[in-house]
């Protein structure tokens, strides 16, 4: 499980996390809604320590991220992570793309490394795709990639940052569904989205972030459906 205490984070003298506490249970998903600017990018970049924090914890599975002697790269190989966009490697194949964690990272021969591109690339619908150059994917078939490419670290939790906000509106549903499916496996996912719907058919819980706090946080059905807060309901009401 992901504990988030009480954390503080700044860039220079601009304060964007501001005492950030909540826990992503094993097997939850939680969505992180708000405004631009909001923190919801740095909060996720703290979560598996490619930001520092200036205080307070974040603990996986009870190892805390940013406390010194955490091995980070082991941490993180539990950790996978889909932003935007990923710039795939050009010159290689779907396949060879999805292969090269496993094998330089996680060690695994050419063959198993292999099974398992292949088992994450069929996961998410791109089986006919193995022996293609990414520059010829459509974009919605790249963001499939990149998370096969992160299933295939076999990881606890998923991290999604805006996974469809640079796509298309016709290829957003195809990458949605690729989530929707990871959701209904069980794994541990917290996905910053600002697709309210999606958000709210996915997640076990959606947190509201405003100005670097958890402004509201409940059930899709309190938070979207019945939200209290009146920022909440502004919010919700510029992105519809
Ligand atoms: N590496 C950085 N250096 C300096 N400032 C940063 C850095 N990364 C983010 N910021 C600032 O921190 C604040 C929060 O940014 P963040 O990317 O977390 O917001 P966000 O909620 O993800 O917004 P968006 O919805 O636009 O993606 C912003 O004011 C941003 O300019
Ligand atoms: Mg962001």
């Amino acid at each position: 499980m992901i504990e988030i205490d009480n954390v503080y984070k700044s860039f220079g003298a601009l304060e964007v996390i501001k005492g950030v506490s909540l826990t992503v249970n094993k097997g939850e998903v939680v969505s992180i809604i708000g405004g631009s600017g909001s923190g919801k990018s740095t909060l996720l970049m703290c979560i598996n320590g490619l930001e520092s924090i200036n205080s307070g914890s974040i603990r996986v599975d009870g190892t805390e991220v940013h406390a010194p002697g955490t091995n980070i790269n082991k941490l993180r190989q539990k950790i996978g992570i889909v932003f935007q966009q990923w710039n795939a490697f050009p010159h290689l194949t779907v396949l060879e793309n999805v292969m090269l964690a496993p094998r330089k990272v996680l060690g695994l021969s050419k063959q198993d490394a292999e099974a398992m591109a292949v088992k994450q690339l069929t996961h998410v619908g791109l089986a006919d795709k193995l022996k293609v150059f990414p520059g010829k994917l459509s974009g919605g078939q790249q963001q499939r990639m990149a998370i096969a490419r992160a299933l295939a670290m076999s990881p606890d939790y998923m991290l999604f940052d805006e996974a469809t906000s640079a796509l298309d509106p016709q290829l957003v549903g195809e990458v949605l569904d690729t989530m929707r499916l990871l959701a209904e496996d069980g794994m541990t996912m917290v996905l910053v989205t600002h697709e309210i719907r999606f958000a709210r058919d996915v997640s076990d819980r959606v947190a509201f972030f405003r100005n670097g706090l958890v402004h509201e946080i409940g059930t899709p059905e309190q938070v979207i459906g019945n939200p209290q807060q009146p920022e909440t309901i502004d919010f919700l009401k510029s992105i519809n």
